[in-house]
Protein backbone atom coordinates (compact mmCIF):
# COMPACT_ATOMS: atom_id res chain seq x y z
CA UNK A 1 0.00 0.00 0.00
CA UNK A 2 1.41 3.30 -1.39
CA UNK A 3 0.02 6.48 0.61
CA UNK A 4 1.07 10.22 -0.96
CA UNK A 5 -0.23 13.14 0.53
CA UNK A 6 -0.74 15.91 -2.20
CA UNK A 7 -2.23 19.85 -1.57
CA UNK A 8 -6.18 19.90 -3.08
CA UNK A 9 -5.17 22.78 -5.10
CA UNK A 10 -8.59 24.46 -6.91
CA UNK A 11 -9.09 21.65 -9.74
CA UNK A 12 -9.31 19.15 -7.31
CA UNK A 13 -11.73 19.99 -5.02
CA UNK A 14 -14.28 18.22 -6.82
CA UNK A 15 -12.23 15.38 -5.77
CA UNK A 16 -12.67 16.47 -2.32
CA UNK A 17 -16.31 17.32 -2.68
CA UNK A 18 -16.97 13.93 -3.92
CA UNK A 19 -15.05 12.24 -1.22
CA UNK A 20 -16.74 14.15 1.54
CA UNK A 21 -20.15 13.38 -0.05
CA UNK A 22 -19.94 9.40 0.25
CA UNK A 23 -17.83 9.55 3.56
CA UNK A 24 -20.66 11.44 5.03
CA UNK A 25 -23.79 9.36 4.02
CA UNK A 26 -21.63 6.59 5.00
CA UNK A 27 -20.33 7.64 8.04
CA UNK A 28 -22.92 9.73 10.04
CA UNK A 29 -26.22 8.34 9.95
CA UNK A 30 -26.83 7.22 13.50
CA UNK A 31 -24.88 9.94 14.81
CA UNK A 32 -26.94 12.97 12.95
CA UNK A 33 -30.51 12.75 11.06
CA UNK A 34 -30.06 12.39 7.43
CA UNK A 35 -31.20 16.18 6.71
CA UNK A 36 -28.61 17.63 8.85
CA UNK A 37 -26.10 15.39 6.91
CA UNK A 38 -27.78 17.02 3.80
CA UNK A 39 -27.71 20.29 5.11
CA UNK A 40 -23.74 20.28 6.34
CA UNK A 41 -22.96 18.74 3.03
CA UNK A 42 -24.80 21.30 0.98
CA UNK A 43 -23.27 23.91 3.40
CA UNK A 44 -19.87 22.80 3.90
CA UNK A 45 -18.69 20.95 1.04
CA UNK A 46 -20.16 22.74 -2.23
CA UNK A 47 -17.27 23.60 -4.02
CA UNK A 48 -17.59 27.48 -3.92
CA UNK A 49 -17.75 26.77 -0.23
CA UNK A 50 -14.36 24.60 0.05
CA UNK A 51 -13.06 27.31 -2.75
CA UNK A 52 -13.96 30.25 0.22
CA UNK A 53 -11.83 27.73 2.70
CA UNK A 54 -8.91 28.06 0.77
CA UNK A 55 -9.53 31.61 -0.21
CA UNK A 56 -9.19 32.27 3.96
CA UNK A 57 -6.14 30.58 4.28
CA UNK A 58 -7.22 27.04 5.05
CA UNK A 59 -5.23 24.16 3.27
CA UNK A 60 -6.97 21.41 2.55
CA UNK A 61 -4.69 18.00 1.62
CA UNK A 62 -5.92 14.91 0.10
CA UNK A 63 -4.55 11.48 0.50
CA UNK A 64 -4.27 8.69 -1.92
CA UNK A 65 -3.73 5.40 -1.58
CA UNK A 66 -1.83 2.94 -4.25
CA UNK A 67 -2.87 6.55 -6.54
CA UNK A 68 -6.87 6.10 -5.74
CA UNK A 69 -8.08 9.24 -3.68
CA UNK A 70 -8.63 7.57 0.01
CA UNK A 71 -9.62 10.96 2.52
CA UNK A 72 -8.34 14.62 2.99
CA UNK A 73 -7.59 16.77 6.15
CA UNK A 74 -8.59 20.65 5.98
CA UNK A 75 -6.70 22.67 9.15
CA UNK A 76 -4.63 26.35 9.56
CA UNK A 77 -4.07 28.70 11.78
CA UNK A 78 -6.87 29.92 14.33
CA UNK A 79 -5.68 32.70 16.39
CA UNK A 80 -3.33 34.08 18.68
CA UNK A 81 -3.93 34.16 21.53
CA UNK A 82 -2.45 36.29 24.76
CA UNK A 83 -2.31 35.61 28.02
CA UNK A 84 -4.24 38.06 30.86
CA UNK A 85 -0.40 39.44 31.83
CA UNK A 86 0.34 39.92 28.12
CA UNK A 87 3.57 37.90 28.67
CA UNK A 88 2.63 34.73 26.87
CA UNK A 89 1.29 34.45 23.21
CA UNK A 90 0.45 30.73 21.99
CA UNK A 91 -0.93 30.29 18.18
CA UNK A 92 -3.36 27.74 17.84
CA UNK A 93 -3.97 26.03 14.56
CA UNK A 94 -7.99 23.98 14.29
CA UNK A 95 -8.36 20.84 12.23
CA UNK A 96 -11.26 21.60 10.57
CA UNK A 97 -12.08 18.42 8.64
CA UNK A 98 -10.23 14.40 8.55
CA UNK A 99 -12.26 12.38 6.51
CA UNK A 100 -11.24 8.84 4.78
CA UNK A 101 -12.92 6.86 2.90
CA UNK A 102 -14.23 3.33 5.10
CA UNK A 103 -13.05 1.18 2.92
CA UNK A 104 -9.21 2.24 4.58
CA UNK A 105 -10.32 2.86 8.09
CA UNK A 106 -7.72 0.46 10.44
CA UNK A 107 -4.94 0.59 8.44
CA UNK A 108 -3.36 3.74 10.18
CA UNK A 109 -3.95 6.22 7.28
CA UNK A 110 -5.60 8.12 9.80
CA UNK A 111 -3.47 8.88 11.97
CA UNK A 112 -0.59 9.17 9.35
CA UNK A 113 -2.86 11.95 7.86
CA UNK A 114 -3.30 13.48 11.70
CA UNK A 115 0.36 13.52 12.45
CA UNK A 116 0.73 15.17 8.67
CA UNK A 117 -1.52 17.87 9.65
CA UNK A 118 0.60 18.18 13.32
CA UNK A 119 3.56 18.38 11.51
CA UNK A 120 2.18 21.14 9.38
CA UNK A 121 0.34 22.97 11.76
CA UNK A 122 3.56 23.19 14.00
CA UNK A 123 5.96 23.99 10.56
CA UNK A 124 3.60 27.24 10.66
CA UNK A 125 4.00 28.03 14.46
CA UNK A 126 0.78 26.77 15.93
CA UNK A 127 1.67 25.02 19.43
CA UNK A 128 -1.26 23.47 19.82
CA UNK A 129 -4.23 21.73 17.59
CA UNK A 130 -7.68 21.53 18.30
CA UNK A 131 -11.03 19.69 17.09
CA UNK A 132 -14.35 19.81 17.24
CA UNK A 133 -15.55 15.99 17.30
CA UNK A 134 -19.27 15.29 17.42
CA UNK A 135 -19.51 13.34 21.05
CA UNK A 136 -20.99 10.13 19.53
CA UNK A 137 -18.33 9.43 17.60
CA UNK A 138 -16.68 7.28 18.87
CA UNK A 139 -13.95 5.98 15.95
CA UNK A 140 -12.66 9.35 15.56
CA UNK A 141 -12.49 10.06 19.54
CA UNK A 142 -10.68 6.72 19.62
CA UNK A 143 -8.40 7.70 16.81
CA UNK A 144 -7.91 11.23 18.02
CA UNK A 145 -7.02 9.57 21.51
CA UNK A 146 -4.67 7.47 20.10
CA UNK A 147 -2.68 10.42 19.01
CA UNK A 148 -2.32 12.01 21.80
CA UNK A 149 -5.51 14.57 21.55
CA UNK A 150 -7.58 15.09 24.90
CA UNK A 151 -11.02 16.22 25.58
CA UNK A 152 -10.48 19.75 26.70
CA UNK A 153 -14.70 20.92 26.20
CA UNK A 154 -18.17 20.78 25.68
CA UNK A 155 -19.61 22.75 23.02
CA UNK A 156 -22.81 23.17 21.77
CA UNK A 157 -23.28 25.23 18.75
CA UNK A 158 -26.12 25.82 16.54
CA UNK A 159 -25.95 26.18 12.86
CA UNK A 160 -29.14 27.28 11.66
CA UNK A 161 -32.42 25.61 10.45
CA UNK A 162 -32.88 24.39 14.02
CA UNK A 163 -29.48 22.17 13.47
CA UNK A 164 -26.59 21.62 16.20
CA UNK A 165 -23.30 20.09 16.77
CA UNK A 166 -23.20 18.10 19.82
CA UNK A 167 -19.21 18.45 20.13
CA UNK A 168 -16.32 18.01 22.42
CA UNK A 169 -13.29 19.82 21.34
CA UNK A 170 -10.35 17.63 22.01
CA UNK A 171 -6.53 19.33 21.60
CA UNK A 172 -2.55 18.48 21.51
CA UNK A 173 0.42 20.28 22.27
CA UNK A 174 2.59 20.30 19.30
CA UNK A 175 5.96 19.65 19.12
CA UNK A 176 8.21 22.46 17.68
CA UNK A 177 9.93 21.93 14.54
C1 LIG B 1 -11.31 9.32 12.12
C2 LIG B 1 -10.62 8.55 11.02
C3 LIG B 1 -9.94 9.53 10.06
C4 LIG B 1 -9.55 7.64 11.65
O1 LIG B 1 -8.91 6.93 10.61
P1 LIG B 1 -8.36 5.43 10.78
O2 LIG B 1 -7.41 5.21 9.69
O3 LIG B 1 -9.48 4.48 10.91
O4 LIG B 1 -7.67 5.53 12.20
P2 LIG B 1 -6.24 5.10 12.60
O5 LIG B 1 -5.20 5.51 11.64
O6 LIG B 1 -6.02 5.61 14.00
O7 LIG B 1 -6.36 3.53 12.58
C5 LIG B 1 -6.38 2.93 13.80
C6 LIG B 1 -6.64 1.46 13.67
O8 LIG B 1 -5.87 0.90 12.61
C7 LIG B 1 -5.00 -0.12 13.12
N1 LIG B 1 -3.79 -0.13 12.33
C8 LIG B 1 -3.55 -1.05 11.38
N2 LIG B 1 -2.37 -0.81 10.81
C9 LIG B 1 -1.87 0.29 11.39
C10 LIG B 1 -0.67 1.04 11.23
N3 LIG B 1 0.23 0.72 10.32
N4 LIG B 1 -0.48 2.14 12.00
C11 LIG B 1 -1.40 2.51 12.93
N5 LIG B 1 -2.56 1.83 13.13
C12 LIG B 1 -2.78 0.73 12.37
C13 LIG B 1 -4.84 0.27 14.57
O9 LIG B 1 -4.46 -0.84 15.35
C14 LIG B 1 -6.19 0.78 14.93
O10 LIG B 1 -7.10 -0.28 15.15
P3 LIG B 1 -8.23 -0.16 16.25
O11 LIG B 1 -9.13 0.99 15.84
O12 LIG B 1 -8.90 -1.48 16.21
O13 LIG B 1 -7.52 0.14 17.53
C15 LIG B 1 -11.60 7.65 10.24
O14 LIG B 1 -12.18 6.73 11.12
C16 LIG B 1 -12.72 8.43 9.55
O15 LIG B 1 -12.51 9.03 8.51
N6 LIG B 1 -13.92 8.36 10.09
C17 LIG B 1 -15.12 8.90 9.45
C18 LIG B 1 -15.11 10.38 9.38
C19 LIG B 1 -14.92 11.02 10.71
O16 LIG B 1 -15.57 10.71 11.67
N7 LIG B 1 -13.99 11.98 10.75
C20 LIG B 1 -13.71 12.73 11.94
C21 LIG B 1 -14.60 13.90 12.02
S1 LIG B 1 -14.27 14.88 13.46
Amino acid sequence: MKTTIEPATPDRLDIVADLAHRIWRAHYPGIITARQIEYMLARDYAIDALAGDLDRGIAIDLVFVDGKPGGFAAYGLMQTVAAPSGAVASTAAWLSKLYLQQSFHGRGIGSMLLQHVCRKCGQQGALHLRLGVNKHNRKAIKAYKANGFLVEQSILTAIGDGYYMDDYVMGKALDQP
